[in-house]
């Protein structure tokens, strides 16, 4: 009877794999969770509720959930849900680890192969109906230097990637060993030694109280004014207001940025600027990755509403 069916709240647009996956057991319902006067109320049936970005699942939400076991996080960044609350109220919290990786290590090549060529610039200036050949001369990857802050599985993946291109990779991870580096043919490095000696700069990390503005104004000044830097990772761990003095200065070449500190923006300053490249936090938008971070939460709320273990993913 669908009256005694657990409720499952989806709060932002997930795969259709992801209601299949789930199966005919509970009561699917939709809101909209970046509106707090929607998924407030949604929240007071819910037994689960299947979360990307855009929700933020804090203590308020959690309080407003007296039924909830499960938050499950359709991607890999924990950081929009309050775990310690969770676990203060007993509420299980699950993510996708790898679903979307790939996804975003290779948006993570299409920024960079998009400021070293200005293609999205380009684009924009013929289809305005201007044939500029020498104002987007642009720069190769081959023998270049890639630093990668941040060396895990997206990491790795940009790395492997970018190999290809005949490039030198330099990785700063205080986690990740010499050996295992050396393994993958990286060059492990401080991050002084990075921010210094690269050409293109990219971040991988998670949005702990640590790492936010890691990239900021000191950062910038170490770098070379011919670098790029990329973070498809979290918003805020560029700061947003010391890269636009660093564009504007000309401290740095230019920028692709997919995630911003407060989501969704639209009008930020150096939006506006010729050399940077925005996207509207896309790395996790492919069918892929979808598909799989749909299946795989799905899968572990079942797990999780039947009571039973939900291994790590
Ligand atoms: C992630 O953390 O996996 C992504 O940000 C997912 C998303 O785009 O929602």
């Amino acid at each position: 009877m669908t009256d005694t069916k657990p409720v499952v709240l989806i709060a932002e647009e997930l795969s259709p794999a992801t209601v299949a996956a789930l199966g005919p057991d509970f009561e699917i319902r939709q809101t909209d969770g970046a509106d707090r006067s929607q998924l407030l109320p949604a929240l007071a049936d819910a037994h689960a509720i299947l979360v990307r970005s855009a929700t933020q699942v804090d203590a308020e939400a959690i309080a407003a959930a007296p039924n909830l076991k499960v938050i499950a996080r359709a991607g890999v960044g924990l950081d929009n849900v309050d775990i310690k609350a969770a676990t203060q109220a007993g509420v299980m919290v699950v993510n996708a680890p790898t679903s979307n990786i790939i996804s975003a290590a290779e948006l993570t090549v299409g920024h960079i192969l998009s400021l070293a060529r200005h293609i999205p610039q380009a684009c924009g200036a013929l289809k305005a109906g201007e044939w500029k050949r020498s104002k987007y001369s642009g720069t190769e990857l081959f023998e270049k230097k890639i630093g990668i802050i941040g060396f895990g599985r997206i990491g790795a993946l940009v790395a492997a990637r970018l190999q290809a291109f005949g490039t030198e990779i330099l990785a700063y991870d205080p986690y990740v060993t010499s050996a295992r580096a050396a393994q993958l043919g990286v060059k492990l490095v401080t991050l002084d030694e990075l921010l210094a000696q690269s050409d293109f700069i990219t971040i991988h990390m998670p949005k702990t109280p640590e790492t936010v503005g890691m990239l900021g104004a000191e950062a910038f000044e170490k770098m070379k004014e011919t670098a790029y830097v990329v973070n498809v990772a979290r918003g805020g761990l560029v700061d947003e207001a010391a890269l636009h003095e660093a564009l504007v200065a000309g401290k740095i070449a230019g920028a692709g940025i997919d995630v911003f500190a407060k989501e969704p923006s639209t009008d930020l300053p150096f939006f506006g600027l010729d050399n940077v490249v925005v996207t509207p936090h896309l790395g996790a938008s492919t069918a892929e990755a979808q598909e799989k971070a749909g299946i795989s939460v799905a899968k572990s709320v079942r797990l999780a509403l039947a009571g039973e273990l939900v291994p790590d993913a």
